[in-house]
Parts: C-alpha cells; sequence; structure tokens
C-alpha cells in the first residue's frame, strides 16, 4: 500500500512523513532527498538537479519519473511506502500508477496537508535540516536537543540554499501551477483526505494516523 503526500512547500511533508513511516515501518521515499543525495554524491543526475532546485523550478519528469521508478522496486517497498514530494505532476501521477501496477501495489491515501501561503515562509526560513540523513528541526516550533545539531545521528544540520525567501515564493507558484491539479485527480479517485497543517506535529500526525488507518 503506498501513501502519497501533497502539500506545498513548508507543508510538512517530510516532518510527517518520517513520523508516518517510523509508526508504520514503511519505507519513506522523499524525491527531494533523493536528488540532494544525488547531488552530495555529485552524480550526473545530481548536478542536472541542482540547477532547478536553486532556483525552485521542478526537475523534468522523465529523470524523476526513473529516479522514483527504480526506488520503489526496492525490495524495502514490497509492502508500500509514504511518498514525499512524488508525484508533483499530472504526467508523474499517471507514471505513478503505471510502476504500481506492475508491482501489483497501489496508491491508497492521498492526505493533503493544508497550510496558507504566509505559514510556509516563515516555516522555511527557520527550518534546519539534517546532512547525513534529512531529518528536519525548526529553530521554533521543532528545535533540536543541541542547536545545530541532529537528534538522531549527531550529524550537522545546514539551512537548504532554496529555502531563500526569493526561491521559497517562486516554489509557491510552481506549485500552484503544476501540483496542485494533482488534488483533482485524486480527489477524483476518492483518495483524498485534507488535513489542517497549521496544527503542531503531533496534533497532525494523529489526524494522519486516523486517515490511514481508515484508508487501509
Ligand atoms: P522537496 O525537497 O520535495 O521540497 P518541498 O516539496 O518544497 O518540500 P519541503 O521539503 O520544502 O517541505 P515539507 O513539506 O517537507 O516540510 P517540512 O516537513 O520540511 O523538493 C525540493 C526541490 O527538489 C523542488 O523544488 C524540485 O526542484 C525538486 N523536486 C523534488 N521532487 C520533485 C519532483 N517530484 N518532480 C520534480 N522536481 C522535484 O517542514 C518545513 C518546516 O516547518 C520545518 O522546519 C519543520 O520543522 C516545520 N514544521 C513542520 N510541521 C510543522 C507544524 N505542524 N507546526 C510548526 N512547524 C512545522
Ligand atoms: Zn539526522
Amino acid at each position: 500500500d503506498f501513501i502519497v503526500l501533497l502539500g506545498p512547500p513548508g507543508a510538512g511533508k517530510g516532518t510527517q512523513a518520517q513520523r508516518l513511516a517510523q509508526a508504520l515501518g514503511m519505507a519513506h521515499i522523499s524525491s527531494g532527498d533523493l536528488f540532494r543525495e544525488h547531488l552530495k554524491a555529485q552524480t550526473e543526475l545530481g548536478q542536472l538537479a541542482q540547477s532547478y532546485m536553486n532556483r525552485g523550478e521542478l526537475v523534468p519528469d522523465d529523470v524523476t519519473i526513473a529516479m522514483v521508478r527504480e526506488r520503489v522496486s526496492r525490495p524495502d517497498c514490497a509492502r508500500g511506502a509514504i511518498l514525499d514530494g512524488f508525484p508533483r505532476t499530472p504526467v508523474q501521477a499517471q507514471a505513478l500508477d503505471e510502476m504500481l501496477a506492475e508491482l501489483n501495489g497501489r496508491v491508497v491515501c492521498v492526505p493533503l496537508i493544508n497550510v496558507p501561503a504566509e505559514v510556509l515562509i516563515e516555516r522555511l526560513g527557520g527550518r534546519w535540516t539534517c546532512r547525513a540523513q534529512g531529518h528536519v528541526y525548526h529553530e521554533k516550533y521543532n528545535p533540536p536537543r543541541v542547536p545545530g545539531v541532529c537528534d538522531v545521528d549527531g550529524s550537522e544540520l545546514y539551512q537548504r540554499e532554496d529555502d531563500l525567501p526569493e526561491t521559497v515564493a517562486r516554489r509557491i507558484r510552481v506549485y500552484l501551477e503544476q501540483t496542485a491539479p494533482l488534488v483533482d485527480y485524486y480527489r477524483q479517485k476518492g483518495l483524498l483526505v485534507e488535513i489542517d497543517g497549521t496544527l503542531p506535529i503531533e496534533e497532525v500526525s494523529a489526524k494522519l494516523m486516523e486517515a490511514v488507518e481508515k484508508a487501509r
């Protein structure tokens, strides 16, 4: 069973996907994290992706789809996974249905985490991300025990280059233009569940859990 988390940049997809994955013992697949791993390893794909990411634009569908297709076919996804940041365009959503059909899997629930734009800007401005595994913190809303250090693995925290205010504004625009159409796509399939993402992290998790349990 696959769960697709939808929501604008900064809505809390990564935060919630990590918690949900842990609670359900499922794999967590973040397309953004996969690109950032390629970037760190300085692969060709990483270099290509970086040029789009730093501008707040989407990486082209073909390379994104190929990367996720390889990831979902690994053994740790045999019982499903939580997808965070993919699909992000109608073409990607179609491709996901096709790749899951090949794997005998299906999307069972699509929570949409709703958060207004002014809140997104504040969240991304205060976000700190772990270098080793992408764990996410906020200097005010979810601070690490020791400033600048990941609670889980002790690695260094950094601020993402695409969290600069101009780039955040671009990312929100790109979301509205290219990703928001997926809301209707999944609503028509009866899979969409809207969640208030302005609540505290634990409360959002509880609502998500409830939605997922109901769907499975
Ligand atoms: P990606 O890494 O996917 O970024 P994003 O979608 O913009 O999402 P974010 O990671 O910024 O936010 P989030 O919703 O995960 O929020 P988080 O939990 O961190 O993509 C980056 C780039 O990669 C894209 O721009 C694109 O170039 C490329 N890309 C990726 N996927 C692609 C695809 N499929 N196709 C093409 N290109 C692709 O939370 C944010 C902050 O808020 C944190 O500090 C957190 O601590 C805090 N917070 C979270 N929840 C709460 C809460 N309830 N209350 C208070 N604070 C909270
Ligand atoms: Zn970490």
